[in-house]
């Protein structure tokens, strides 16, 4: 993706004036509490810089899928609570995203302070890109700042139609710094690249298979996936989750890496059980698992051969877990992956939420090059999608 006609930060004239910072604060939450902080610590460094400019600065994103209207349940209000937190300062939050009270809290707001809108999905013309309902949210701003990296494969009314009400618009530091990285695995990575994916489902990925099969010199593939490709080779799968309306796809994506000798790598042996439920385990000799069980982690031996693969890299993409990681008993793959990049000196991208956690909760974030705060956006970028919050940036753009 070319940045041309992007401005960054340091372009943007904000003394003073009053920016609209759209950020992604699609976080988890625990009642009224953030569980994970990593997307609102991700854009703490251009909230700093926007406050150290003397922007009067306003943070708006949505949380979740509300389901028609405002739902206290999806609140930003934790968000805002967090961000004081870290901040150690205090933040005006606005209980709406537009109308009188924003444009008074707007028009209130000191240089150099931080305010919080409610939840923009609490009104569905978010959704929808609505161009009135995006001239409404742009109406009491000057400036137009895009730190929602996460949220860039959306054209929802603040990532994409409010951006045309703006001269001034920029990308802000970690949209930088994700379209830097990310940008790296697109255009002449350090070989061999090497990709792992895992997660529940081909048909999520099936884009990003082909792409990376495309651009990368070995594909390690883990997690649900793994069976639907395993069973397309005519290996025995047992009870583990296939997705058989699939099993064609699978096999011209079995082909497309051998026509581009990119070599595929899939798990040689399974960490088993009856059912997630079962508290007994065993792992299997091979790549075939019994008919009675179903496969929940990568084996021993496989962590081995994709460990080996990852410390001859010069660049790493990983992209969901290798098994049900949530479950002590079926960790041990994901966990070794995130040790075996964080044990590596090549450039290391990690994206999507789940690899994401748990990398982080084996404690190797700051290990990694660059942990991406998006999934779905990550994705897409690799695909070589085009990105329509990106592209509103752009001079020019035509909306
Ligand atoms: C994400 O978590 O992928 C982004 O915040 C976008 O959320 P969405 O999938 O609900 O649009």
């Amino acid at each position: 993706m070319e940045l041309t006609g992007i401005r960054f930060l340091d372009e943007l004239a904000v003394e003073n004036r009053p920016v609209f910072c759209r950020v992604d604060f699609n976080v988890p939450l625990d009642g009224k509490r953030v569980r994970d902080d990593a997307r609102i610590q991700g854009a703490l460094p251009t909230i700093l810089a926007l406050r150290q400019a003397g922007a009067r600065l306003v943070l708006a994103s949505h949380l979740g899928r509300p389901k028609g209207g405002a739902d206290p349940a999806f609140s930003l209000e934790p968000c805002a609570t967090r961000l004081a937190e870290l901040l150690d300062d205090e933040i005006r939050f606005a209980d709406d995203c537009v109308g009188e009270g924003v444009m008074r809290l707007v028009k209130d707001l000191p240089a150099g302070s931080v305010a919080v809108l409610e939840n923009l999905r609490f009104h569905p013309a978010e959704k929808k890109g609505d161009p009135d309902f995006a001239r409404l949210l742009a109406q009491p701003f000057q400036v137009y700042v895009n730190d929602a990296f996460g949220t860039c494969h959306r054209a929802d009314a603040s990532m994409y139609t409010m951006v045309q009400h703006f001269q001034d618009k920029g990308a802000g530091l970690l949209v930088q710094r994700e379209l830097e990285f990310l940008g790296r695995l697109l255009a002449n990575p350090q070989r061999p690249f090497l990709a792992v994916l895992g997660g529940a489902k081909v048909s999520d990925k099936i884009g990003v298979i082909r792409s990376l099969i495309e651009r990368c010199d070995a594909l390690l593939i883990g997690g649900a996936m793994a069976y639907t490709l395993l069973k397309a080779k005519g290996i025995e799968v047992g009870k583990s989750l296939v997705e058989t309306d699939k099993l064609d796809l699978a096999r011209e994506l079995l082909s497309l890496a051998d026509s581009r000798r990119t070599e595929l790598l899939l798990p040689s042996d399974h960490v088993v059980a009856p059912s997630l439920e079962s508290d007994t385990v065993m792992v299997t000799e091979g790549a075939e698992i019994p008919v009675d069980q179903a496969g929940f982690d990568v084996g021993p031996q496989t962590i081995e051969r994709f460990t080996q693969k990852v410390g001859q890299a010069g660049t790493i993409f990983w992209n969901g877990p290798l098994g049900v990681f949530e479950k002590d008993l079926f960790r041990a793959g994901t966990h070794a992956m995130a040790e075996a990049i964080a044990n590596s000196p090549a450039v290391s991208v990690v994206g999507g939420g789940d690899s994401a956690a748990a990398v982080k909760k084996a404690g190797f974030t700051d290990r990694i090059s660059h942990v991406s705060t998006g999934g779905g956006a990550s994705l897409e970028f690799i695909e070589g999608k085009s990105l329509p919050g990106i592209e509103a940036l752009r001079a020019g753009h035509q909306f």
